[in-house]
């Protein structure tokens, strides 16, 4: 798909990054405190609006906690607007971006969406780790730069 990118967020844009953790999960975004999750990732310049021409579709947070290298720490993609390229894109554009070697994500066992386009974007498969969450293990990938 063309005419995606990626934009900064700003504190203008909390309300429409928080509706779509919220339009995710309400019972975690409420229980687990994912606001300030949102504002801290915005403060720290690391949460980007995935825009489709002037349409927000989504957020990525990105950062380098992981090591030094680029992580994908969350990515939510409105519903309407998935399975249509627009996830592999937007991991096109951050390892485009990425200052390090290797970017790495990691996602719950369950989330079989993620996994699915991870694959088809040609990241590896890293390991999984347990005793993170009761509900399974992490999977973790990555991709050369
Ligand atoms: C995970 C997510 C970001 C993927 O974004 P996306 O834009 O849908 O991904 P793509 O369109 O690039 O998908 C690529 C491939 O992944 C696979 N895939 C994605 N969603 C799938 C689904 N629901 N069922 C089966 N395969 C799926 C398919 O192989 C798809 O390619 P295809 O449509 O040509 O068959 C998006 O589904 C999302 O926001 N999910 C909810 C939030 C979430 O789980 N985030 C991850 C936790 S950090």
């Amino acid at each position: 798909m063309e005419n995606i990118r990626l934009r900064k967020a700003t504190s203008k844009d909390r309300a429409i990054v928080a509706d779509f953790d919220y339009s995710l999960d309400k019972d975690e975004h409420i229980k687990l405190h994912r606001i300030e999750k949102i504002t801290k990732a915005i403060s720290n310049e690391e949460c980007f609006l995935i825009l489709i021409d002037k349409q927000e579709v989504g957020f990525v947070i990105f950062d380098y906690r992981f090591f030094d290298q680029g992580w994908i720490e969350l990515i939510i993609i409105d519903e309407k607007y998935r399975r249509k390229g627009v996830g592999g894109k937007t991991f096109d554009i951050i390892r485009e971006q990425s200052k390090s070697d290797k970017v790495f994500t990691s996602t719950n066992n369950s989330t079989t969406q993620m996994q699915r386009a991870l694959t088809k974007a040609n990241f590896t498969f890293a390991g999984k780790l347990y005793g993170l969450d009761e509900g399974g293990p992490e999977v973790f990938y990555y991709k050369n730069i």
